[in-house]
């Protein structure tokens, strides 16, 4: 997998760092009323595993999952809604933690679903943020790192469902995706 990436942006060291730090910023902002994580699948599961384990309160999590890319390299604009909460999260303060902010299109469409549920208070974290390209209006609350306009892959983020599993995240090379990008726009 190793020669498929061009450049290792952040290390797993790096990136478990980061987090701790992130913990560290929930822990002192929802002492009063600790939060419901709602991990995005799949491409979040790293990070909310690692991230409620910096958090020092008695939280709750859930999964749900909802896809804006096919195969493709770039937002499609359209979201899918393919798994919802099994918990009620009526009352409850919601952090919606997710592995990237690119267009932003599939945390502005979560935060104004999950908003009609008579939540208490919606917050959103990611681990990395592409501001470059953002087409909806949305910052999240909590984020790792500010990253350029490159795709990226490891620590649950994928190309095609491959290199999830990465300890670290890294650019991967445009060989690997050249020639089907254009297809799937
Ligand atoms: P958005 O709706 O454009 O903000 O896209 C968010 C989703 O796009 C993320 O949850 C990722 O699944 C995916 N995504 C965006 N940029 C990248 C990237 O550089 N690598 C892998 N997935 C990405
Ligand atoms: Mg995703």
């Amino acid at each position: 997998m190793q020669k498929d990436i061009k450049e290792v942006l952040f290390s797993a060291e790096q990136i478990a760092a980061k987090v701790k730090e992130l913990g560290a910023a929930i822990t002192r902002d929802y002492q009063e009323n600790p939060p419901v994580l709602v991990g995005i699948l799949k491409g979040a599961v790293p990070f909310v595993a690692d991230l409620m384990r910096a958090i020092d309160l008695p939280l709750a999590y859930d999964l749900m999952a909802v896809s804006s890319y096919g195969a493709a390299t770039r937002s499609s604009g359209t979201v899918r809604f393919l798994k919802d909460l099994d918990m009620s999260i009526e009352d409850r303060e919601v952090l919606i933690v997710e592995d990237i902010v690119d267009t932003g299109l599939t945390l502005k469409y979560l935060t104004e679903s999950l908003k009609n549920r008579g939540v208490n208070s919606i917050k959103t974290c990611t681990l990395l943020d592409k501001p470059s390209r953002r087409r909806a209006e949305i910052q999240p609350d909590y984020n790792g790192f500010v990253i350029p306009d490159v795709f990226v892959v490891g620590y649950g983020l994928d190309y095609n469902e491959k290199y999830r599993n990465l300890p670290y995240i890294g650019v991967l090379h445009e060989e690997v995706y050249k020639g089907e990008e254009s297809n799937s726009l």
